[in-house]
This record gives C-alpha cells, sequence and structure tokens, in this order.
C-alpha cells in the first residue's frame, strides 16, 4: 500500500479521491493540503483521510508519504513539483503541466535528476474509448493516421484563478488544447515529431485577457495534421469529441454529451447532472460514471502498477513537456498569424520521417487512385498512368 498526499481539493482534487478511494484499491490519500485548512479539514473528514494541513511543504515532507499529487492551480505546479523533488517524492502532476515549455523543462530535469518516478495525469487519454481507440491506432486498423480531431468546449471554468493568464499561463487553450494535442499526439504517434503549428485565439466573449476561445493545427513528420479545438464560450454542457481518419478507417467519439443515455426529468431536485451541465431539467445527458468516463480509474491504475513495477507510465512529464511546447509555438503563431516551428529541446522520438504519398499498383502501367460503384450500378476506377503521369477513369 502506498501512501499519498494530495495538493489541493477542488475539483480535480475530488475526482482524484473518488477515483483512488473507489473499487477497492490498495493505496490511499493519507494527507490533504488545500486552503483554507477548513476545506482541507472538510475534505479530509469526507473522504476518511487521516491528515490535513493548508501547508504545501508539511503535506510534502509527511514522513508516511510516498506519493505526491499535485493538483493546484497552473501557477503552483513548479514550485510544489521542485519541493517533492527535494523531498526525494515520487511526484504526479495534473495537466497542464507547466504555464510554459520553459518552466516544463526545468520541471522535466528535476524530476530526471531526483530519479522520482514522475507521471502526467492526461486522463482523457485513459478514457475506456480512447484506450481502444489508441490501440487499435497503433495496431494499423485505420492504416496511416492523416488527421485526428479534438475537440473541449464547455461555458468555461468553475474557479477566478483559470480566469487570470498570471495564474493560469493562458485560456481555453492551456486549460483544455493541452488534452486536445496529447489525445491527437496518441492517436498519430507519440514518437512521432510535431513539426509546425498554425493557431488562431481571440476574446469573443469574457471580460479577459486571455483567449477564451481558440484553434489550432499541428503538423507531423508524417504529414499527419492534428486539429485542436477549445472554447469556454460554448453553451449547453461540455462538449467533448474526438476523430481520426486514417487510409484505411475513421473513428468517432463522443464522450459527454449524447453518449446514448439520454434522460428528460422536470428539474424539480435541483442537483448535480454532470461536469459543467447548464441545465438540470429537460432532455438531459448524464454520464454514468465520471470517474472511469473521464479516465481517471485506468489512470491511476497505469501511474500506480507502473511506479510498482519499476516501469514507464503511458505519460510522462517528458510528455507534458512537449505538450507545453506546443502551446508555446499555437501563442507564438496567434500573435505572427504565421506557421510556427515546435521548438524542442529535448525529443526522444523518431526523427527524419518523410511524409509521402501511397502508391497502389493497379497494373503494370498504372496506379490506382480509386475505384466506386456508381448509382447506375456500374464500377468506375480512376487511374494514373505512370508514363505519362496523366489521370484517366474508366468502368470495369
Ligand atoms: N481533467 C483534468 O485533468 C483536470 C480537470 C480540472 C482541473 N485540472 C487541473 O487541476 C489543477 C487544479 O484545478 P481545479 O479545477 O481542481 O481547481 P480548483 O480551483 O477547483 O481547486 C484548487 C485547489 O488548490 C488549492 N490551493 C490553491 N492555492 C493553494 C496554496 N497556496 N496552498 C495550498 N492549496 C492551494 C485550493 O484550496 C483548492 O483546493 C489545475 O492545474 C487544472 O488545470 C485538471
Amino acid at each position: 500500500m502506498k501512501k499519498i498526499s494530495l495538493l489541493g481539493t477542488g475539483l480535480i482534487g475530488a475526482f482524484y479521491t473518488m477515483s483512488l478511494h473507489s473499487h477497492r484499491r490498495k493505496d490511499v490519500i493519507h494527507t490533504v493540503c488545500s486552503l483554507p485548512e477548513s476545506a482541507a479539514k472538510d475534505f479530509a473528514k469526507k473522504y476518511n483521510i487521516p491528515k490535513y494541513t493548508d501547508s504545501i511543504k508539511e503535506a510534502i515532507e509527511d514522513k508516511d508519504t510516498e506519493i505526491v499529487i499535485v493538483a493546484l492551480p497552473n501557477y503552483l505546479h513548479r514550485e510544489a513539483i521542485l519541493m517533492a523533488c527535494r523531498a526525494k517524492k515520487h511526484v504526479l502532476c495534473t495537466k497542464p503541466l507547466a504555464m510554459n515549455a520553459a518552466e516544463a523543462k526545468e520541471i522535466l530535469d528535476a524530476v530526471e535528476k531526483a530519479g522520482v518516478f514522475h507521471g502526467y495525469l492526461e486522463d482523457l487519454v485513459y478514457t475506456p474509448k480512447t484506450l481502444k481507440t489508441i490501440g487499435m491506432a497503433n495496431n494499423g486498423s485505420f492504416g496511416r493516421i492523416l488527421w485526428t480531431r479534438s475537440r473541449e468546449a464547455h461555458p468555461g471554468p468553475h474557479s477566478a484563478w483559470f480566469w487570470d493568464k498570471k495564474q493560469s499561463g493562458g485560456g481555453a487553450l492551456v486549460d483544455m488544447g493541452c488534452h486536445c494535442i496529447e489525445i491527437g499526439r496518441s492517436f498519430i504517434g507519440k514518437d512521432i515529431k510535431p513539426v509546425e503549428v498554425m493557431c488562431w485565439a481571440d476574446t469573443q466573449v469574457k471580460p479577459i485577457e486571455a483567449e477564451d476561445h481558440a484553434i489550432a493545427l499541428i503538423r507531423y513528420e508524417t504529414g499527419a495534421i492534428s486539429q485542436v479545438e477549445v472554447s469556454w464560450n460554448f453553451r449547453g454542457g461540455m462538449d467533448l469529441r474526438d476523430e481520426v481518419s486514417g487510409t484505411e478507417g475513421t473513428v468517432r467519439l463522443d464522450h459527454w454529451l449524447r453518449t446514448g443515455f439520454e434522460v428528460f426529468t422536470t428539474g424539480n431536485t435541483d442537483k448535480y447532472v454532470s461536469e459543467k451541465s447548464e441545465s438540470d431539467a429537460g432532455w438531459l445527458f448524464p454520464v454514468g460514471d465520471e470517474v472511469h468516463a473521464l479516465g481517471y480509474s485506468h489512470m491511476f491504475t497505469d501511474m500506480l502498477d507502473s511506479l510498482e513495477n519499476k516501469t514507464e507510465p503511458r505519460e510522462t512529464f517528458y510528455d507534458g513537456y512537449i505538450v507545453n511546447a506546443i502551446m508555446d509555438a499555437c501563442y507564438k503563431s496567434v500573435k505572427t498569424k504565421k506557421w510556427e516551428n515546435v521548438e524542442l529541446e529535448v525529443w526522444r522520438g523518431k526523427e527524419g520521417i518523410k511524409a509521402g504519398i501511397d502508391l497502389i499498383d493497379y497494373d503494370k502501367d498504372h496506379y490506382l487512385i480509386k475505384k466506386e460503384v456508381m448509382p447506375d450500378g456500374k464500377t468506375k476506377i480512376m487511374l494514373k498512368e505512370k508514363a505519362s503521369g496523366n489521370i484517366i477513369q474508366k468502368y470495369i
């Protein structure tokens, strides 16, 4: 049994606790830390946690604690992780790893130097649907991945610090783009280098300095393109969707709205429906088990099994660093309105892949472009003549 110190008992701290303390898990949260101390105390009581404090240092240095979970506002991640490194504690950190790539690199260097286990808590690559899709993508079910689309949009975050760029590092892109980027990377292949990005971001609605809406394109070395759509202005709940398109297949995932679970109620109870749901009346889209559907359960199983078995989890601080570097390039592109390179001080994947098209031999003189059965029942093919390069069509 591993004892865990949880830093932060807000929305994500609660989800992490519900996940870690459910299904008869063997690891436990032993100390919680949040502000004010009374909030930590109430949380400890609610989830049967023996110790509480308002001191990050005290929670990290607790002599029984082996693992520290950082579930604090973004501007505190670096400080908390560096403290955990000094105390030689294993550390798991929520998304985004840091406010920017420079901070993320400092964090990565610190955990690697300290030799502590590190896991990046990117839950959305661990949803059961996403894990299944990544497995199928890896075994070639969709052929060469050409395009991914990941969308997260809702009516905006639940705490003031998210809306303040100085504490969050950015707006909707930093908050949710980090998920979408890592989902796209996971489908395309995390060893495939992200090369350049084009990003639009704007503040369309809210009176804040950060962007409340952004759309980014990330081009990978294979030629695959990953589309990221995030917004804090979306009305009607949380729109959480992914799509993948490859030379041999297509996937569409809906994680939150219209998942096949639709309920009508007059709303007399005034109760919580599901995260970021805007209504408790009429036709609703509840989620059966949020902790499971959002990937927290599989994520912690991977993290804690990996720690025990001395292996690397699916998501490490290296991945967090890559995501921060892609987001930095996005912000640069927003300013310059141009494609911007992803600057990677550290890259541990493949190098020098040449993007190219697939040549399918139809016969010795032609490549096959396309075959289609027409409404009249005849089959039409389009071919490219190898010698002349001309494109022709014929019925077969
Ligand atoms: N799906 C996800 O992975 C997901 C979802 C939501 C939030 N997050 C991330 O989790 C982190 C926290 O977000 P949240 O939504 O839980 O925020 P929140 O505002 O709900 O909670 C923040 C918590 O941090 C505590 N805190 C703040 N300053 C502190 C300090 N100086 N010392 C001790 N405790 C302090 C607060 O008391 C509170 O318990 C952020 O990095 C956010 O991006 C991840």
